[in-house]
């Protein structure tokens, strides 16, 4: 263990001292699950298939082989994971509505049973004293909409803006707040240019049509919901790691600013400027997406809140020249833990966007827990996520207008393409026998939130 990491493991073990002092009362502290991610009942009470069913079929797409059938079986105990939640003294829950369990063809009929499920959640929580903030999609599209082209196609927003309003409709005057999308830069590079994610397309232009088309689905859906009076917060959830380059290089200076137009500015000069990076159109040349006259004012709707999603930061040096800048440990994702990349990455931004009120929608960490008699004393998650709130108070100290923070995840739960090798729980699950054992970490997180 080096230094670092001793220093701040004193510092987590110390309690979580003052810390919630450093934001306000109504601070909203919460965790963040996604529907694939955790639901499992892949074929049950009629849900349809979706992208993610599809590609865990395909050898060697996930890590372990896994598939999120069974996942932490949370459709089937809703009622216990509710009650683990309030236990940790949790009040507020990011989830995610899966789209197929809903609407199984993405178009057309509507599947009660689904619905069903979302009532019960949103009842239980409501129950419990839990705010309910609803993702609309976090990656799981009907495969049936994927064999007419998925979100190549322009179509799928039309699609998307029908699920989005019927959902809204029937759940969102009960929900907190309405995110459309989670990680469009994931779902565009991710699933259609590294080909890594589902559903699994290896092409640079429709990883960039994708993401505009997710652009204006997310514009377009927010005219809808408004236009029908929900008055619920709507924002959107984007993932952003500050892009630092390696070294003085030139070359690995241009790198860094091209990777920040892809990875931030490709996501954020839409959203809340109207327009895209010049320098990022004029890179992807004959990849640029297909611009129809009206897209760019319809995706910079107001915006309510702006999510973000935090893990670590991103370092990268032009090809000649080896890596100089000190790396800080890393998590079992191979992630760097760090902690001051939140808060130069929110004031950064807040010094370049007059920015809406700010989430962040999740943050944590995956390690190896050892389970010893029923026991997961996860230091370092506990560390990590202290070191992590203790950025965010810096962010807020300086006048970023930042209102609430989630913890990733409240189980351990179906990590993509790493099945279920990752745990980012607070919450251990087994998924042989489908137990859950509460970690320190989450023991951490409610001594916390009482501000001891
Ligand atoms: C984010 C995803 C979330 C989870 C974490 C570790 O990119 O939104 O579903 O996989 O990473």
């Amino acid at each position: 263990m080096n230094s670092t990491t001793a220093a701040s493991l004193d510092e987590a073990s110390a309690g979580a001292g003052g810390l919630v002092q450093r934001f306000p009362l109504n601070f909203v502290w919460g965790v963040a699950t996604s529907a694939y991610q955790i639901e499992g009942a892949a074929r049950e009470d009629g849900r349809g298939e979706s992208i993610w069913d599809e590609f865990c079929r395909r050898p060697g797409a996930i890590r372990d082989g896994s598939s999120g059938d069974r996942a932490c079986d949370h459709y089937h105990r809703l009622e216990v994971d509710l009650d683990l939640m309030a236990s940790i003294g949790i009040r507020a829950y990011r989830f995610s509505i899966s789209w197929p369990r809903v609407q199984p063809q993405g178009r057309g009929a509507w599947n009660e049973a689904g619905f069903a499920f979302y009532d019960r959640l949103i009842e239980g929580l409501r129950r419990r004293g839990i705010a309910a903030h609803m993702t609309l999609y976090h990656w799981d599209l009907p495969q049936a909409l994927q064999a007419q082209g998925g979100w190549v196609n322009r179509d799928t927003v039309h699609a998307f803006v029908d699920y989005a309003s019927e959902v809204a409709r029937r759940l969102g005057s009960r929900a907190a707040s309405i995110a459309t999308h989670n990680e469009p830069w994931v779902i565009a590079s991710l699933g259609h240019e590294a080909g890594i994610f589902a559903p699994g397309v290896k092409s640079r232009r429709s990883a960039m049509q994708v993401a505009h088309h997710l652009l204006v689905s997310h514009g377009l859906a927010l005219q809808a919901i408004r236009a029908a009076g929900c008055g619920t917060p709507l924002g959107i959830v984007l993932n952003q790691s500050p892009i630092q380059a390696a070294n003085d290089a030139a070359t690995s200076i241009a790198k860094a600013r091209l990777e920040d137009g892809l990875t931030i500015r490709w996501y954020m000069d839409p959203l809340l400027l109207g327009h895209y990076p010049a320098d990022v159109l004029a890179h992807l040349g004959d990849d640029a997406p297909r611009i129809e006259s009206g897209d760019m004012p319809l995706i910079r709707q107001p915006l309510d809140f702006l999510g973000i999603n935090y893990y670590t930061r991103c370092i990268v040096s032009g090809d000649e020249h080896p890596a100089t800048k000190p790396r800080w440990p890393v998590t079992d994702m191979g992630w760097e833990v760090f902690p001051g990349g939140l808060s130069e990455l929110l004031l950064r931004l807040n010094a370049e966007y007059s920015l809406p009120p700010v989430y962040i929608t999740e943050n944590g960490a995956a390690f190896k827990d050892e389970v010893i008699d029923d026991h997961i004393a996860d230091i370092d998650r506990t560390a990590y996520l202290r070191s992590h709130i203790a950025s965010l108070a810096d962010a807020f100290e300086a006048g970023v207008n930042v209102r609430g923070y989630f913890v990733w995840s409240l189980l351990d739960n179906f990590e993509w393409a790493d099945g279920y090798s990752k745990r980012f729980g607070i919450v251990h699950v087994d998924y042989a026998t489908q137990r859950r054992i509460i970690k320190d970490s989450a023991f951490w997180y409610r001594d916390f939130l009482r501000g001891k």
